[in-house]
């Protein structure tokens, strides 16, 4: 058997790190496909490190460009890897343009396709991610869905006969580095001299936040008032959209700083009074840690996290400010992402689907 994974965006380096692990010891061979979308050493080659993949097998070196330049250069790369590999499966992530793009190639070249993280809809049509997740969705031969809520969705959509909750592989990988960071000091508090519980972490980069000049100004000015210092983990997408409409990143409370490697962004998180971000994976990151989350957006495909108390949507400056001096929500024992186990069942039903 052989799973053909292609990632290309932060957040799947952090989901393949537990689905290698899970592959490697089901001994079932695995090829890593890296599309290039994320080029940027902080935000590609920091995880391959600290999370122990290795080097991608292939890598596309698709870089940045328009929607369409971008997922048409990956299509037109994704067709010659597939013929070569012939995988069982090949294993798409998430919501990103490298997600659909390997989606639509698998599919049309007969390659059995299983999505990861399906079943999340934000219901917002603007979102290039959610049409990202309705094409892979209705695209992919297998859907493996990280909550019950995703299985709804899918349901909903007539896709259930291809729909398996396994749980989230985020959760999975949250863990074992928090056990790691427990009880170490965390390298931002120290670098930046911040008192622990006495800062935010945030994190800008969703093309509703940042591509609107007034948007982004907005957001940056609602930060900057905040009461107490607020650390940006500015993705290059902000920085980039903050130059060209002259939008200071570091004011007021508000200051910029590079994005962190992912066991320093936690520990940043541990020790923080709380989140704002408009990044789905750090909402739920900051509800798994018990850090409140204040999520910069009119939804969310994480509704869990906001049932349960431990996010708030904010949308303007008011809301924002409201958000992270609200009460501490109340502890909880629900635990809708899983057990931490989930690539393990990610594997072992790529597998099982095999043999039918
Ligand atoms: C992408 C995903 C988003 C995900 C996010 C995580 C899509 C449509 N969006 O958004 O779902 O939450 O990744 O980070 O796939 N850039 C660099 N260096 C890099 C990568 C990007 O400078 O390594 C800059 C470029 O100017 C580029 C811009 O950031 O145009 C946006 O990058 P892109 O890959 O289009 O989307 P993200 O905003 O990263």
């Amino acid at each position: 058997m052989k799973i053909v994974s292609v990632v290309g965006a932060r957040p799947q380096f952090v989901k393949l790190a537990p689905i290698h692990k899970a592959v490697l010891a089901a001994g079932v061979e695995h090829v890593i496909v890296h599309t290039g979308q994320h080029y940027d050493p902080m935000l590609s080659d920091v995880f391959f490190e600290d999370l122990g993949i290795g080097a991608p097998d292939v890598h596309l070196g698709v870089g940045s460009g328009s929607h369409g330049v971008q997922t048409g250069a990956m299509l037109a790369a994704l067709d010659a890897v597939f013929d070569e590999h012939r995988p069982d499966w090949v294993l798409v992530y998430g919501d990103t343009n490298s997600t659909v793009a390997a989606a639509l190639s698998a599919a049309k070249m007969h390659i059995p396709v299983a999505h990861l993280e399906a079943g999340l809809r934000s219901f917002n049509r603007r979102m290039p991610e959610e049409h990202n997740r309705v094409m892979t969705d209705h695209a992919a031969d297998l859907l493996l869905a990280p909550t019950q809520v995703a299985v709804d969705h899918l349901a909903t959509e007539g896709l259930a006969a291809r729909t398996v909750l396994v749980g989230d592989v985020m959760t999975d990988v949250l863990f074992e580095v928090r056990d790691e960071v427990a009880g170490r000091p965390s390298a931002l508090v120290e670098e930046l001299g911040l008192e622990p519980g006495a800062y935010y972490v945030a994190t800008i980069h969703r093309a509703e936040n940042t591509d609107d000049p007034q948007r982004l100004a907005e957001v940056a000015g609602g930060l900057a008032h905040l009461d107490k210092p607020v650390i940006l983990l500015a993705h290059p997408r902000v920085v980039a959209r903050a130059a060209a409409a002259g939008v200071e990143l570091t004011q007021g409370s508000l200051i910029a700083h590079t994005p962190l490697a992912y066991p320093d962004l936690i520990a940043a998180a541990l020790s923080s009074a709380g989140i704002v971000t408009d990044s789905g994976g750090l909402q739920k990151e900051a509800f798994l840690l018990g850090v409140p989350c204040t999520t910069v957006r009119t939804e969310t495909e994480w509704v869990e996290t906001i049932e349960l108390g431990w996010n708030v949507l904010a949308n303007t400056s008011a809301e924002i400010a409201a958000g992270v001096t609200r009460p501490r929500p109340v502890e909880t024992d629900a635990a809708p992402y899983g057990d931490g186990h989930a690539a393990g069942r990610v594997v072992q039903t790529l597998l099982d689907a095999r043999r039918v």
